[in-house]
């Protein structure tokens, strides 16, 4: 039974009076109190309003009428801040969210990790290059791939402000200009996609949702916006709470102001003024943020930072989670008991999903609590192929989703979605999938500086995958 006990005063720096998981020890630490006065002065990078529709737009997939589709690189670097990769990440999840739309009948919320994904935690904090202990990249944030240049620099944090913020004003700006619009090609295109059943498959249901929803326009009944743009949502691992700490933002209370209209409401009176008591306070760094597996103690820094933010949230989940455990994080992240906002991104790996996720909904069910159901297939499910190369198979990953929506029916729970580590290149650092990957494959394209991604064949691969499994459900229920 979960317990709602009262919870001590938040305040945007009290994650500091608990201890903390992974973090990053500086040497300079004048530079590091530096750059953080820095971008506490910076503006944010997305609005009041954007976080608010989020919100609701989970609560609506808790609720069981939409389907969440997350996804992007494990470790973003500082280079793929460039148009080409831009555009190919936002290429395919909005093709996947397309074939998704298709196949379960519902809208798709779209979350990409992206614009923010830079800190990494390791499962050490040293590793051995040429003989010598040198520290782990702890991602673009923190220190450089270059094992010359592992030092933590203070000046990565203003960096990966500013990467953030040019990542996001060139996926704003593409969106307004029309590359989510179905009648242009940019974006809809498959590109080299070789595989001839997906092209047919996917031609099939772009064609059909440009005449039913360009039907909609000339009646009138969508205005532009359903065939013309889409939303998309920003998110990240929030791994280094200094930074995050510097990029949360007190925003009067609706109480306190009239209803919040403009893209971001300063708080007023000015916000330094403003009693935290009459303010909510949301992260500006991103849409939506989440705890990694190795950072979620109930009584650790991070957890006490993620309860206060009024952003939605995600806690992964693993085979080390007990379900009393989980039930406790939903209570202090979750008091008020709010439809959606804790996305639960499960993560067992394919052979363990059936012996945890069980007793974690039933734990879940009991209570009052209504999260996200998202499964991340991709990270219980990390090997070491013969070459050395760490790989994921697209089998296990199909598998930990189909498992994963039947566990939830048979329960009378519901799968809201997925959370994919994918890219929108070529990459070959996942086996299997149409393109038919092997072992033997892995070393003519592999980049990834963290976990291994589906590429973009791959990634559409999953979508139709997961589109079949509910289009077929739909089929039997029809003919019963
Ligand atoms: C990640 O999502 O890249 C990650 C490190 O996952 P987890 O915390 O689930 O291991
Ligand atoms: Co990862």
């Amino acid at each position: 039974m979960s317990d709602n006990t009262e919870q001590a005063a938040w305040t945007p720096d009290s994650w500091k009076t608990k201890p903390i998981k992974q973090d990053v020890v500086y040497d300079n630490p004048e530079e590091l109190s530096t750059v953080l006065t820095r971008i506490t002065n910076m503006p944010p990078l997305v609005s009041t309003a954007e976080v608010e529709r989020l919100r609701a737009q989970l609560k609506d997939v808790a609720e069981g009428r939409a389907f969440l589709l997350q996804g992007g690189d494990c470790a973003e670097s500082f280079d793929y801040c460039n148009p080409t990769a831009i555009e190919d990440k936002l290429k395919v999840l909005l093709q996947m969210s397309l074939v998704l739309l298709w196949g379960m009948r519902q809208p798709i919320v779209r979350i990409a990790r992206m614009a923010g994904q830079y800190a990494k935690p390791r499962s050490s904090p040293f590793e051995t290059v040429d003989g010598k202990q040198i520290m782990s990249y702890r991602g673009d944030n923190v220190n450089s791939i270059d094992p010359a240049a592992r030092r933590p620099d203070p000046q990565r944090l203003m960096s990966a402000y500013l990467h953030s913020a040019a990542t996001i004003n060139y996926v704003r700006m593409l969106l307004a200009g029309g590359f989510a619009d179905l009648h242009r090609p940019e974006a809809w295109d498959l590109g080299h996609v070789r595989n001839p059943s997906i092209r047919r498959e996917y031609q099939t249901i772009v064609n059909r949702l440009t005449d039913s929803l360009g039907f909609m326009d000339v009646i009138g009944a969508t205005g532009q916006s359903a065939v013309s743009t889409v939303n998309l949502y920003t998110s990240h691992e929030a791994l280094l709470l200094d930074y995050e700490q510097a990029l949360t933002r007190p925003v009067a209370k609706a109480s306190q102001t009239q209803a919040r209209r403009g893209p971001y409401e300063p708080a007023t009176p000015p916000r330094n003024r403003l009693a935290p008591e009459l303010c909510d306070f949301y992260n500006m760094s991103a849409h939506f943020i989440w705890i990694g597996d190795r950072t979620r103690q109930l009584d650790g820094a991070h957890v006490e930072y993620f309860r206060g933010v009024r952003n939605p949230v995600g806690v992964k989940v693993g085979p080390t989670m007990d379900p009393a455990e989980l039930v406790r994080a939903l209570d202090i992240l979750d008091p008020l008991l709010e439809p959606g906002r804790v996305t639960l991104i499960t993560r067992y790996g394919a052979d363990k999903i059936a012996k945890y996720l069980p007793a974690h909904i039933e734990a879940v069910m009991a209570t009052k609590h209504q999260p996200v159901w998202c499964c991340d297939p991709c990270h219980g499910n990390t090997t070491t192929a013969p070459s050395g190369h760490k790989t994921r198979s697209f089998d296990a990953i199909i598998s930990e989703i189909t498992d994963s929506i039947s566990i939830h029916q048979q329960l009378g729970s519901r799968l809201g979605g997925v959370h994919l580590e994918l890219t929108g290149e070529h990459v070959t650092e996942c086996t299997g999938g149409s393109m038919e990957l092997s072992h033997l494959d892995l070393p003519s394209n592999y980049q990834t500086f963290c976990d291994p991604r589906l590429n973009y064949e791959q990634s559409l691969d999953i979508a139709f995958k997961i589109a079949k499994v509910y289009e077929t459900q739909r089929e039997e229920s029809h003919i019963d």
